[in-house]
């Protein structure tokens, strides 16, 4: 099943995106979900089941996005219900939960929701290859070199202890690499999250098992939709 028609169903008019993000189809997961409020829907996949393989399986995609995207999706609605959370944007709803005492259930669930979209949107087939030319120049005046920022980029996903993230961002006019743990996100920080690439086990461990750092370096390698990253410079 192609996207596109779950795109038009959820959003009847595309001038209702996000002014931030692209409308490239390969790209719109996170914008759907930025444009909804509660009840929220599962935002539909950029692209089809089986197109992230072999380096992600279709197997996996239907489980981690019709599983377990779905379940964060659903437990957020449960956690909102009725609460002064319901009209809030999904992003102002992160950042006034974040660490605060008795709102752990609204933020884990609209992080995990929000952080799942963004990853989605962070991958496309084909993907790897080379940044564009802004985010190059912005990613070698950071790192030195693109090599350099994969390199940094995948030793913070691989490093990740336990359940987590791995972060592309600009922070402080700079391009940074930064992890978080459980739902956390750059959200919550000063600083514009480019990529995110999900390091939870249920992200590899169907085709993978254990081995995080061949899942990670498939997406470096294979996935990273750089489009996506740069789109956030502007
Ligand atoms: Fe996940």
């Amino acid at each position: 099943m192609r996207s596109p028609h779950i795109q038009r169903s959820i959003c009847p008019e595309p001038g209702d995106f996000h002014s931030d993000v692209s409308l490239a189809p390969s790209w719109i997961s996170t914008a759907m979900l930025e444009n909804m409020r509660f009840p929220y829907e599962l935002p539909a996949l950029p692209y089809a089941l089986d197109e992230l393989s072999p380096f992600i399986s279709e197997n996996t995609l239907r489980f981690h996005h019709g599983r377990h995207h779905q379940a964060y999706i659903d437990a957020l609605n449960q956690a909102i219900d009725d609460t002064e959370f319901e009209a809030m944007p999904l992003r102002a709803l992160i950042r006034a939960t974040a660490a605060k005492t008795g709102h752990a259930a609204v933020f884990n669930n609209a992080a995990q929701a929000w952080n799942h979209a963004f990853y989605w949107d962070s991958l496309r087939p084909p993907g790897g290859g080379e940044p564009p030319p802004v985010l190059r120049q912005m990613i070698e005046a950071s790192f030195g070199s693109v090599a350099a920022c994969k390199e940094a980029l995948t030793d913070a996903a691989v490093t990740q202890f336990g359940t987590g993230w791995a972060w592309l961002v600009l922070e402080d006019g700079r391009i940074r690499v930064m992890k978080t743990g459980e739902a956390d996100n750059p959200l919550t920080r000063a600083a514009i999250p480019l990529l995110a690439i999900d390091v939870w086990e249920h992200a590899y461990y169907l085709d993978y098992q254990n081995r995080r750092k061949d899942h990670v370096a498939g997406v470096v390698d294979h996935l990273l939709n750089w489009d996506f990253a740069a789109s956030h410079l502007a």
